[in-house]
């Protein structure tokens, strides 16, 4: 067993402020050295074309890159390390694995929003994962600030657990080519959450828009409600965001499962790198 102590990364003052808001923003938590190389492997990534990278409406700009962690030596560390990896073991008190990565863009001017909703919904019905026992962790390239498009929060939202939503049949206008698993990818989502459900929500626990400068990591629930606008500024907003999920947490779905670079089936428990 290689679960991390309890409170190596996470304190338990952060660990509860996680479990009752639903996200914990830790900043500054990655090294400067650390960030160096990873925005230097990300950006090299943004440039290789084939189905991980998905581009936005326009067809051109990039919008996200899918399972880094499988291509590139740099971000594969990076994910092992005890700051990601760690964490997410003291969180879920568990082994993991890494379910899913991505590079989130929202480039200057034209990164487009994802509307609100909530990860887990596409985790249980589109990879069959039975509990929601995962969590996200993103690392900020940059510094996110309130202009170019930092994820919001509904606060404590993640107790209300699948929340009613509408499933859009078919791919979004712009990607109508597209295999079946990108209709889970754009700007407009699958899965939404009724704007009733969204407005009662925040009514009762207001919006958060966690912000900070690169190296920062920002830790959240897969049920937590939550959403990000365009980026309208000139600054962009790269955001590297590992799945961890604990290790008796399999993804199930037989027959057309997305492919592995959305969903792994491999559960190779992950093993800590040194955090130098
Ligand atoms: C974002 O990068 O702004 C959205 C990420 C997410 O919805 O999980
Ligand atoms: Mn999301």
């Amino acid at each position: 067993m290689q679960i991390a102590d309890r409170g190596t990364v996470l304190d338990a003052e952060a660990q509860a402020t996680y479990r009752r808001n639903g996200f914990y923003l830790a900043a500054g938590l990655l090294p400067e050295k650390v960030m160096t190389e990873l925005s230097a492997a990300v950006a090299g990534l943004l440039d290789q074309d084939g189905p991980r990278r998905i581009t936005e409406r326009d067809g051109v700009t990039v919008r996200s890159v899918y399972g880094p962690h499988q291509t590139d030596p740099v971000v594969s560390r990076v994910c092992r390390r005890p700051e990601l990896a760690g964490a997410a073991m003291e969180i879920l008190g568990a082994e993991v694995y890494i379910h899913q990565s991505k590079v989130n863009v929202k480039a200057a001017f034209v990164g487009d929003q994802w509307e609100w909703h909530q990860d887990y919904i596409y985790w249980l019905n589109d990879d069959g994962i039975r509990t929601p026992d995962l969590v996200n962790v993103a690392v900020f390239l940059d510094e996110v600030n309130e202009f170019n498009g930092p994820l919001t929060f509904v606060p404590g939202s993640h107790n209300e657990g699948v929340l009613a939503a509408t499933d859009k049949q078919g791919l979004p206008v712009g990607y109508e080519d597209a295999p079946h698993w990108v209709s889970t990818l754009t700007a407009d989502e699958k899965y939404r959450v009724r704007h009733e459900v969204i407005a009662r929500l925040a009514a009762e626990n207001g919006m958060v828009s966690p912000k900070g400068p690169a190296g920062s990591v920002l830790f959240f629930h897969p049920n937590i409600l939550h959403a990000s606008s365009p980026n309208i500024s000139p600054f962009g907003r790269t955001t590297l965001i590992t799945v961890y999920n604990g290790v008796s947490n399999p993804a199930t779905k037989a027959g057309n499962p997305r492919p592995e670079f959305l969903a792994a089936r491999d559960t190779t428990p992950v093993r800590l790198t040194s955090s130098s």
